[in-house]
């Protein structure tokens, strides 16, 4: 069981999570207003992807009693926290705004994740390995939706699915186990949920 140090620190963390952003000092002007409006929308779902990932694995983390698995979750934690704050800049640079929802589906993730770190090994390793593979698909779809004018997010996209491949052979390495057809089917559709409403909310 999480002590309450631990909790109190999870809570400042989530804060910080939610409500930091990145300041860009410089405005993308090369975007017409449709092409930085449809950005806009495209990159907040990618925020809030990465607020998600945050909340999982910070869940995750928390809840697992085996040592090694933390570690490896908190490393992935600093590259995923580095993703947050690219599309943090990105959005800032793009005059866009973040999900008005992050900290339901940072509090909805985390929960996710707490109970994922309950469960043995393979299997944890097994949510990594099909949470990084939803996400490397969801770059790929996203990236499509952006304008054919915005290159800088699109390269951001790019260097950022470099990482997700990254952790999800990560969590094959370590011996992730294939989850049921339903349980990634129930993952795909909550996501697919989620970020629909964050397209525009
Ligand atoms: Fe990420
Ligand atoms: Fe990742």
């Amino acid at each position: 069981m999480p002590n309450l140090d631990n909790i109190l620190k999870e809570i400042d963390y989530a804060i910080n999570v939610i409500f930091e952003s990145k300041y860009s000092n410089k405005e993308d002007n090369q975007l017409d207003d449709r092409d930085k409006t449809k950005s806009q929308m495209v990159m907040r779902v990618n925020h809030m992807g990465e607020v998600c990932a945050q909340a999982l694995y910070r869940g995750q983390a928390l809840t697992t009693k085996d040592t090694s698995i933390t570690k490896i979750i908190k490393n992935m934690c600093i590259e995923e926290k580095n993703h947050l704050n690219m599309l943090s800049e990105r959005l800032s640079e793009l005059s866009g705004r973040t999900s008005r929802l992050n900290s339901l589906w940072y509090l909805s993730s985390f929960m996710l994740g707490a109970y994922v770190g309950t469960l043995d090994k393979n299997k944890s390793y097994g949510f990594i390995y099909e949470t990084e593979t939803q996400v490397e698909d969801h770059l790929d779809e996203y990236s499509l939706k952006l304008p054919a004018t915005d290159v800088k997010s699109k390269k951001i996209l790019e260097q950022i699915k470099i990482d997700e491949t990254k952790h999800k052979n990560t969590a094959k390495d370590q011996g992730s186990i294939e989850l049921s057809k339903s349980t990634k089917n129930l993952m795909s559709v909550t996501s697919k949920i989620i970020k629909k409403i964050s397209y525009y909310i």
